[in-house]
């Protein structure tokens, strides 16, 4: 793997925050994972039930980006189909960037994972002989995306929940913000958190930190991510000396309602595999213009039309159209899309729906191998937080909740495999400090978000040329010198921190990389470059200016 690492030898501040542990309330566990989306959940399912396991939630326990997940989970179980043909299309729509050996892990250990969810409960819907009902999305040669209705990521994570609230062995923690993870000679050794509005700092010790805690959304104001998704574990993972990698894929989904007063709403990629059709602000069809797939193509490649095609035509829209299906297929197939539109005029069964791409989804995050094993001893990420190559370039849909489930589950086999060794720690109190001398400025932390999210909109978008990058680049430079050495005194600004860190990667990232591929789109350098490329872009954490 070709690799580049930032020359720039500044160090960054290790921890956001002065402490000592000597000083602060603490426990002990064996595991402490930081989310409580689908990733930490069965990450936390899958660990011995001998294992003292601890999960904690910023917000509360679910409030994450993978209850939000319309369409369903991809899984080879159609007669015709197979883990190859799964694996295959993924690497097409990861666009050479995938790590083979992960999306091997991936594709075969999916049907397995999936019958665990089955034994949880999940109710996936099924069709007339109690099979799992399978539909298509974007980039998949075969029907294999199994679904709840259109709100699959809800029914998976209520029900894995239910299933650990139930664990004496597993104690959850909400409201409990991730400041850092301690370490001590490069090995961690557990997590520095703080309450809500950052006034009481407490240390959670533990031999095992599975970071879960999501992607990085939230550096866009226009993303279909909940708050909460602002790249912590990726900023978290970085001051401690972890590799960042692939920051600069960043997915658009291709259609998100685009109305007034809501341009966040995901209108699943399921309704283009149940036949919706996208039209432009003229009626016509054009996807056929760009790719042989037409709708089902990858999704870099729809939104990327849509977006060319709104420009033609000098609108901020275009239109899905599923007309041809009837209110009551469409009510019982898509209930909360259905109900949703309608709350904003627009009946499916009549109407075309007005939508635009909008951010979705991280492919980049904390470097990991296919054990979810960062390069931070005792330190594992998993799910959107992580990045172990499955995505690529560009994510095949339907494959992320695939990724915490398959992931999780191996980090879960590690601990199994280890717990002797982690027992032994039990109890094991490091000596771990931090002090700087900060400033005391005023900062306007929410203004302060919400011009970079505008500026990560603008310039780092589906389409980027060095011009917009360098453009971003100088501002998010300027914000981060406004913060710096400035001294935190609630959660939010820790958050803007961990944004203005992992926002000037990101466009680094975007910077380095000359040419398109996937995701990343450059106008400068349109073609991939299959001669010269940068095959992975990685950040040695822990210097300033990546
Ligand atoms: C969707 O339902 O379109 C989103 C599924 C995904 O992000 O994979």
């Amino acid at each position: 793997m070709q690799e580049l690492r930032q020359e720039e030898k500044a160090k960054l501040d290790r921890y956001l925050i002065d402490f000592d542990t000597d000083n602060l309330p603490c426990e002990f566990y064996d595991v402490v994972i930081i989310g409580s989306g689908i990733a930490g959940v069965y990450t936390a399912l899958s660990t011995p039930r001998n294992a003292k396991v601890l999960i904690i939630t910023k917000e509360s326990i679910e409030i994450n980006n993978s209850v939000l997940a319309q369409g369903g989970i991809a899984v080879s179980l159609d007669q015709n189909d197979s883990p190859s043909l799964h694996f295959k299309d993924t690497l097409y729509a990861g666009a050479g960037l995938c790590d083979e050996t992960a999306v091997n892990a991936l594709v075969t250990e999916a049907a397995d994972n999936i019958a665990t969810l089955c034994l949880y409960g999940v109710n996936f819907d099924r069709d007339d002989d109690k099979r799992l009902s399978l539909t298509r999305e974007g980039a998949h040669s075969m029907n294999r995306i199994i679904h709840t209705g259109d709100a699959t990521g809800k029914e998976v994570c209520d029900t894995l929940v239910s299933a650990v609230s139930g664990l004496d062995n597993v104690t959850i923690r909400e409201q409990t913000f991730a400041i850092d993870i301690l370490t001590e000679d490069g090995e961690c050794k557990g997590v520095l958190t703080s309450n809500e509005d950052g006034t009481k700092l407490k240390a959670y010790f533990a031999p095992v930190v599975v970071c879960a805690s999501g992607g990085y959304g939230r550096l866009y104001s226009k993303t279909t991510n909940p708050e909460v998704a602002n790249g912590d574990g990726a900023a978290i993972a970085y001051r401690a000396g972890a590799e960042l990698m692939d920051l600069e894929f960043v997915q658009f989904h291709p259609t998100v309602l685009f109305h007034p007063d809501n341009q966040n709403f995901l209108i699943s990629e399921a309704v283009r595999g149940e036949g919706a059709l996208l039209r432009n602000n003229k009626g016509e069809l054009f996807m056929e213009q760009y790719h042989p797939m037409k709708e089902l193509a990858p999704r870099d490649v729809v939104s990327r039309a849509i977006f060319q095609e709104m420009q033609k035509t000098g609108s901020n829209h275009v239109f899905l159209d599923i007309t041809h299906k009837d209110k009551q297929y469409l009510e019982h197939r898509f209930p909360m899309i259905y109900k949703t539109c309608l709350s904003y005029g627009f009946d499916m069964s009549k109407d075309f729906i007005p939508v635009a791409p909008c951010q979705h989804y991280s492919m980049g995050g904390i470097k990991t191998d296919e054990w979810g094993r960062t390069t931070v001893r005792g330190f594992y990420a998993v799910g959107e937080a992580a990045c172990n190559g499955i995505h690529g370039a560009n994510r095949l849909a339907s494959n992320s909740l695939l990724e915490g489930l398959v992931f999780g589950r191996r980090i879960g086999l590690q601990v199994k495999e280890n717990l002797n060794q982690i027992k032994m720690r039990e109890g094991f109190k490091p000596k771990i400090s931090y002090k700087k001398q900060w400033k005391d400025t005023d900062i306007d932390v929410l203004s302060m978000i919400s011009k970079l999210q505008s500026i990560m909109n603008l310039n780092v978008g589906i389409i980027r040329s060095k011009e917009s990058l360098c453009t971003a680049m100088e501002a998010i430079d300027k914000m981060k010198n406004d913060v710096d050495g400035v001294k935190v005194v609630h959660t939010q600004f820790m958050e803007l921190k961990n944004m203005l860190t992992l926002s000037s990667m990101v466009v680094k990232a975007g910077l380095l990389r000359e040419e398109s591929r996937g995701a990343h789109f450059r106008s400068d350098f349109p073609a991939s470059d299959d001669k010269n490329w940068l095959k992975n872009i990685v950040f040695q954490g822990g210097f300033q200016n990546a």
